[in-house]
Parts: structure tokens; C-alpha cells; sequence
């Protein structure tokens, strides 16, 4: 019997380079950034032939005590000396649109390659700083500003552009699915945000996770890699799961179906459309399986049939290890570009069924709102004196104007979408 040894990783041949990193940000991510960097130096030198070193580091407070300890001179809180500090990758893990903005265009200005977790940044400026990086020679990479650890932007980026994307559909933000799965088991909302919080999963200040802003940002950056639509310029129709997270819940569960906040991008004969929303979903369906902080992206496709991806959609670790993966792509220098450019919808031409709730004295309202809109609605039986109704199929802007005359009646709406089959 003959033996043949194979190789753990495919190692290339020829001399070490080393790639001078300039670091911006070092809290939740950038810090486990820095530890990956550290323990897997000996793993990247193997595969890719690359040592990253890090020259500079940008904090807000460079005289914190900070875990990992970095040397005194790599340290510095002002944003000209890291930016003029020689480097080859600029990496940003600080969030929000500035200092974030200024550091990359005077980085991709300068040629330099530059990589981000920022979904701020990226859904306000990708393009443009796309055509930046262009122009100039560089580079803009930012898988681990969607999903976290999920590589869903290489997938979309470059191996299903021509699988002919009809749509991207996901539950994308780990802080409310964490809070809803919670709520799910019978926990109530303030204690289902006070356990994401203990566990990590929610910021001091969540709420653009909770109002569905995070994962807007989100879907606009996938629209832009599957359907070249500036994220920007998309309207994305967004309602998160507050003020009425306990009133959703239990809608849900009236019906027998399970909460999600679900974001959708989808291509329709009237150009794209998006939306982050509530959803009543099937109890065991793809969506209302995932559970806790795991996110799950469904990639529907002409092609290539569903393809879904699931993992662990934050956490400074599996973001860390998406940045990493950038940064050794970016430093080998391969190319890519997002899909042929699309327009967004001016209106949602697609149909659903809503499910309808209001405090039990407006449920004449409810029934009158519908009514003068031209909606037929089932009424759900259900305890506890709340007007709840699931509508036929219509499009939003139909429901969009009942709400509005609910609201103006004084009554307080809560809308989902309804999915149940
Ligand atoms: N946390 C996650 O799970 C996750 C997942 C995916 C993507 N992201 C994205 O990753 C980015 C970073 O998130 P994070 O959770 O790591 O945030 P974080 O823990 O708050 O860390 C932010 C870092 O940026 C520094 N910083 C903030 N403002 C600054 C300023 N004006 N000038 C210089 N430095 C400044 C802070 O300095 P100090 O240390 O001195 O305060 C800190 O080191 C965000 O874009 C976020 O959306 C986060």
C-alpha cells in the first residue's frame, strides 16, 4: 500500500512579505482583530506568504488600559499622524460616519487599500468610495460589515454575479433575533433586552438594531452587490420591533407563527425594492429556525437555485476573522466589482397579507380603516380584547394608508407581514 502525504494548506512558494497595517479602532473588534493578527501570524505566513505588522493603531483614548496591551508608540488618538503613518492596508473598525469617512478617502486617495466592518460608512459611501479605490489604484473590502463571520459579500461580490440574483431575504441583525427568541420562550421584552445585553449582544444604546436601521443598512449593501443599486439611494420601507415588541410577539403567537425582523431585497419588472419589517413566519420554516444571535442570508437565484448562509452575525471574534480574510485577499491583490447597475423602485408593486392588531376598543376602527381602503380581513379569535385581523393580499401602500388613518384615529397599529402558508 502506497502512501501519499498530503499538505494540511497549499503553501506558495517564495519569500514572506510583510504588509504594513494602519489599525483605526481597537474596541470590540479591532482588539480581537489585534489577537487574530498575533495568534495566527505563523497560519497566514504558511498559506499566503504574508506577515501583517501593525504600524499604527487609532483609539479616541490612547491612555485607556487596553486588552491586547500594544506598544506605546504604535498607540495614537489623532487621526493625521495615523494617516500619515507608511502603510500598505488601512483597516477601520471605529463605526459611524466620522472620523471613519475622512480616513478612508485620504487612504484610497492615497492608493492605499482599505478594509472596513463599517455598515455605516459602507451603505452611506461604498460606490463612491468604490470609484475612489478605482481610480486610484487601491482597494475597498468590507465583508465583515454584513453578516459578521457569514461571507455573504464575497458570495454575492463575486461568485453568485452571474447566477441571476432574484432576490437576498434574511434575518440580519443578531440583537433583535437574540431579544424575539427570548420573548418567544415567554420572557418579557425588558428582560429579553437585559439578557442581549449581559450576554454582549446589545449595545448601551441598541436602538438601531431594535428600530431596524442596522439591518437596513445592511439589505441596502447587499442590494448594492446583487443588484448594483446605490445603497444610498434605495428606499428601504423599515419598521424595527419597537415600541411594540410585546403587542408583535404576541400576534405572533395568536396565530401560531413566530416573530422575525426580516430584511428583503428583491428585483421586481418595476426595478428594486427593499424592506426591513416585521414578519409572522411558520414555525419551523428557514427563517424562524434561526435562532438566538445567528443570522441566516437566502440568496435566491435564477441559476443556482436558494443558497443560504448562516452563522454568527456579530461578536468581535467571527468579525475579526471576516476582516483577516480581507485583508490577506486585499494584500494578494485579486479584483472584483459589484454587478451591473439597476434602479430602485419608486413603489413596492409586490402583495402580501398583513396581520392587523389594535387595542381591543379600535377594533371598529380597524375594520372601518380597512373597509374604506377597499381591504377584505379575516378576524383571528383570539384572548385578551385585542382587535387582531389578518388582511388578503395587497400591496403596502394600501395597508400604509390604513395605518395612517388608524393613527390619525388615535388608534396604535401594529402591522406584520404574514408569511404563514
Ligand atoms: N461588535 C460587533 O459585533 C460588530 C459586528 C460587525 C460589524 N461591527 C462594526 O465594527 C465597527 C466597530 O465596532 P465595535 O463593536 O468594535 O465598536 P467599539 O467596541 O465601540 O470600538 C470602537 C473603537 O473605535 C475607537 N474610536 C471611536 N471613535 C473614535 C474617534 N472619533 N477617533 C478615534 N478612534 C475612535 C474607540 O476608541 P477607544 O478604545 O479609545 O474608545 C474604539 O477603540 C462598527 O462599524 C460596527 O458596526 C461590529
Amino acid at each position: 500500500m502506497s502512501i501519499v502525504s498530503v499538505p494540511a494548506v497549499d503553501v506558495p512558494r517564495g519569500r514572506t512579505r510583510t504588509v504594513r497595517v494602519a489599525l483605526a479602532g481597537c474596541g470590540v473588534v479591532g482588539g480581537s482583530l489585534v489577537r487574530l493578527i498575533r495568534s495566527g501570524h505563523a497560519e497566514v505566513a504558511a498559506r499566503h506568504r504574508i506577515r501583517f505588522e501593525l504600524v499604527r493603531v487609532l483609539v479616541r483614548d490612547r491612555h485607556r488600559p487596553r486588552d491586547p496591551t500594544l506598544p506605546h508608540e504604535v498607540l495614537t488618538d489623532d487621526a493625521d499622524d495615523f494617516l500619515a503613518a507608511e502603510s500598505d492596508l488601512v483597516v477601520e473598525a471605529i463605526g459611524g460616519i466620522q472620523p471613519a469617512l475622512r480616513i478612508a478617502r485620504a487612504a484610497l486617495e492615497s492608493g492605499r487599500r482599505y478594509v472596513t466592518a463599517n455598515k455605516a460608512l459602507v451603505a452611506a459611501y461604498g460606490p463612491r468610495l468604490a470609484a475612489l479605490a478605482r481610480r486610484r489604484g487601491g482597494r475597498l473590502d468590507f465583508e465583515s460589515s454584513v453578516g459578521g463571520g457569514i461571507p455573504v459579500v464575497r458570495a454575492l461580490r463575486d461568485s453568485l454575479g452571474l447566477a441571476g440574483i432574484r432576490g437576498v431575504q434574511g434575518v440580519l441583525n443578531g440583537t433583535t433575533n437574540f431579544i424575539l427568541t427570548r420573548m418567544a420562550e415567554g420572557r418579557p421584552y425588558a428582560g429579553a433586552l437585559a439578557a442581549a445585553r449581559a450576554e454582549g449582544f446589545a449595545e448601551a444604546d441598541p436602538i438601531r438594531d431594535l428600530d431596524g436601521t442596522d439591518a437596513a443598512e445592511k439589505i441596502s449593501i447587499l442590494a448594492w452587490l446583487a443588484f448594483g443599486v446605490r445603497p444610498d439611494t434605495l428606499p428601504i420601507r423599515r419598521r424595527g420591533i419597537v415600541p411594540h415588541a410585546e403587542r408583535l410577539v404576541r400576534d405572533a403567537r395568536a396565530l401560531g407563527g413566530a416573530m422575525r425582523l426580516v430584511a428583503e431585497c428583491v428585483r421586481t419588472s418595476d426595478g428594486v425594492v427593499a424592506s426591513v419589517e416585521p414578519a409572522i413566519l411558520q414555525l419551523g420554516s428557514e427563517l424562524a429556525s434561526i435562532q438566538d444571535e445567528q443570522n441566516l442570508v437566502i440568496v435566491d437565484t435564477e441559476r443556482n437555485g436558494r443558497i443560504r448562509l448562516a452563522g454568527p452575525g456579530a461578536g468581535g471574534d467571527p468579525t475579526a476573522s471576516a476582516l483577516l480574510g480581507d485583508m490577506v485577499r486585499s494584500s494578494l491583490r485579486l479584483r472584483s466589482g459589484a454587478g451591473a447597475v439597476k434602479r430602485a423602485a419608486t413603489r413596492d408593486p409586490r402583495t402580501s397579507r398583513w396581520a392587523v392588531s389594535v387595542e381591543g376598543h379600535h377594533e371598529e376602527r380597524l375594520r372601518a380603516a380597512l373597509r374604506m381602503a377597499g381591504i377584505s380581513a379575516a378576524p383571528v379569535r383570539r384572548s385578551g380584547g385585542t382587535g387582531l385581523v389578518v388582511t388578503e393580499p395587497v400591496a403596502w401602500q394600501s395597508i400604509a394608508d390604513s395605518i395612517a388613518r388608524l393613527e390619525a384615529w388615535g388608534a396604535e397599529p401594529v402591522v406584520s407581514r404574514y408569511e404563514m402558508v
